[in-house]
């Protein structure tokens, strides 16, 4: 049976990695894909978005919607950053080179769909027969909305697959916080204490699953479009990542952080040391707003466990996956 799943992406450069992966790989049935704002404005989180299903030729089976312009609350927020995109501070990586505003593909000839995300995720999920997937590799403002908006969708959603959070390592955004919780935190907060069957895939695990300049040159050499994007976006994260981190941050490559939660949603066995846990996330408005925190105590005072939350991933597993499938597809 192949795995039914939608996208909610935030089309940057490891969401498009993602988009092919999903897009290619033949046990994956992609019902659709929500834009979100978070890495870009959501207009060209849509436009890049539109770009990746029309190299990957799938734009007669995959529809794109436009999703949230902004954060649910956090934007009301000061001190919080403007609308989800990261302000721009010395310290952090440059993000107009990991995640530049358009992915290298010329511009869509097509348009994303009238309806919105939220709307055609409720729609999606109420007619469907409970079992879709969700795969949510940017902030969860489209989820955490649609969620709010109508109930029903929470017994008819068979899992969620989050890229997000970080136990031991936080993100590019802040010393506490992973990105794509940071840039909404409350959303990701809904989402949580949804009862939903909730599977994590934090920096922890994609830390453990680096891509590197090897492996961009094997792709290239696959030769078709798809193949030659993801080498291309590799070679563009290393390129950023060595100017926020250094040379020696990306000496055995760098995370392709949303492509480990595809793989995840074919391959759970590609994550590692996976604990179910209760997690939360810090809503107050200190240093610490948006950090994941998860009780790794084993106590009669911990919460009930809401999350599996993976602590490693099996690069090797994670990297042939990449590989087979863009090879197939050639
Ligand atoms: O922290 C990594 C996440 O933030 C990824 O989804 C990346 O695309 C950015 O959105
Ligand atoms: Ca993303």
């Amino acid at each position: 049976m192949r795995k039914k799943i939608i996208m909610d992406v935030d089309t940057g450069s490891d969401d498009a990695i993602a988009l092919v992966l999903a897009m290619s790989d033949p046990e994956i049935d992609l019902q659709g894909v929500c834009s979100v704002n978070g890495n870009l404005e959501v207009s060209l989180t849509t436009d890049n978005t539109l770009r990746v299903v029309e190299c990957c030729r799938a734009q007669e089976r995959v529809k794109v919607y436009r999703g949230c312009e902004y954060p649910l609350v956090c934007t009301l927020q000061k001190g919080t950053g403007q609308y989800g995109v990261i302000p721009k501070r010395e310290s952090a990586v440059s993000d107009t080179v990991v995640h530049r505003k358009q992915v290298p593909l010329p511009a869509p000839s097509i348009q994303a769909q009238e309806e919105s995300a939220v709307s055609w995720m409720i729609r999606m999920l109420l007619q469907s027969d409970g079992d879709i997937t969700v795969v949510a590799v940017g902030p969860l403002t489209n989820l955490a909305a649609a969620m709010r908006a109508d109930a029903r969708i929470i017994d008819k959603i068979q899992e969620i697959i989050i890229m997000g959070g970080g136990h031991k390592r936080s993100g590019l955004c802040s010393a506490a916080a992973e990105f794509n919780v940071w840039c909404d935190p409350e959303a990701m907060e809904i989402v949580l204490q949804s009862g939903c069957p909730i599977t994590m895939v934090p920096l922890d695990a994609t830390y453990h699953a680096k891509m590197g300049e090897e492996e961009a040159k094997r792709i290239a050499a696959i030769g078709t479009p798809e193949a030659k994007l993801v080498s291309d976006l590799i070679g563009q994260r290393i390129e950023g990542y060595r100017n926020g981190y250094g040379a020696e941050a990306v000496t055995e490559g760098v995370p392709v952080h949303d492509a480990l939660a595809v793989c995840a949603a074919i391959h759970p066995q590609v994550l590692q040391d996976v604990k179910r846990c209760n997690m939360h996330v810090d809503l107050g408005k200190g240093y610490a707003y948006g950090r994941t925190v998860i009780d790794t105590r084993d106590c009669e005072y911990s919460e009930a466990a809401n999350v599996s939350f993976a602590m490693g991933a099996d690069r090797e597993r994670f990297v042939n996956w990449v590989m087979d499938t863009l090879e197939k597809k050639a």
